[in-house]
């Protein structure tokens, strides 16, 4: 049964919130990206889930922030089952969600993460961006989706509502 990967719907969403919680080390909620997310809703269309025969696989969300004045749209969480790993479906994940970023119109992406793995979808070190601490600069990282993609964008990166 091959896995299909389609937008997340309304339904799913305490499932994957099991998923990302299963993944993730307990307390991910206090993590400093979540403070960019408190009361701000995800960017529905950009979500991702991957089942393979309606069981969950794996799920990508993206949230909509600020950074100085430009808009810009923050990839995570991200997970893929524990059985699943390695298999590329988390690569998957990422490029259907970028593609559905960039066909919407967003200039640039942004995340939280290891260089090592996100390089390869094109995502590089940002200089001048500043995620809300604690978080290491080496692991703030963004993408140019549209133009002007991050260029000259800097500064503090805030809640959208803020
Ligand atoms: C990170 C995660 C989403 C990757 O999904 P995946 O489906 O396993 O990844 P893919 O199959 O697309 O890619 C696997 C490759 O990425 C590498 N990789 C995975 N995580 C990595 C990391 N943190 N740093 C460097 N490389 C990593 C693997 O070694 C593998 O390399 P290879 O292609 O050379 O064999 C998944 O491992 C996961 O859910 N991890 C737990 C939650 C998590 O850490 N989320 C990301 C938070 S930023």
């Amino acid at each position: 049964m091959p896995i299909e990967i389609v937008q997340e719907q309304d339904a799913d969403w305490w499932e994957v919130e099991a998923l990302f919680d299963l993944c993730f080390a307990p307390g991910r909620e206090a993590l400093s990206s979540y403070r960019l997310r408190e009361g701000v809703g995800a960017v529905r269309t950009l979500c991702h889930v991957a089942r393979e025969d309606g069981i969950l696989a794996g799920a990508i969300r993206f949230w909509p922030v600020r950074v100085g004045d430009a808009a810009a749209v923050l990839l995570g969480p991200i997970a893929v089952h524990p059985t699943h790993q390695g298999e590329g479906l988390g690569g998957a994940l990422i490029r259907e969600g970028l593609a559905a970023a960039r066909e919407a119109g967003w200039a640039r992406a942004l995340l939280v993460g290891d260089a090592p793995y996100y390089g390869r979808f094109g995502f590089r070190r940002l200089e001048g961006v500043v995620m809300p601490p604690p978080t290491n600069p080496e692991r703030v990282l963004g993408v140019d989706l549209c133009p002007p993609g991050w260029a000259g964008v800097s500064g503090p990166v805030r809640r959208a509502k803020d």
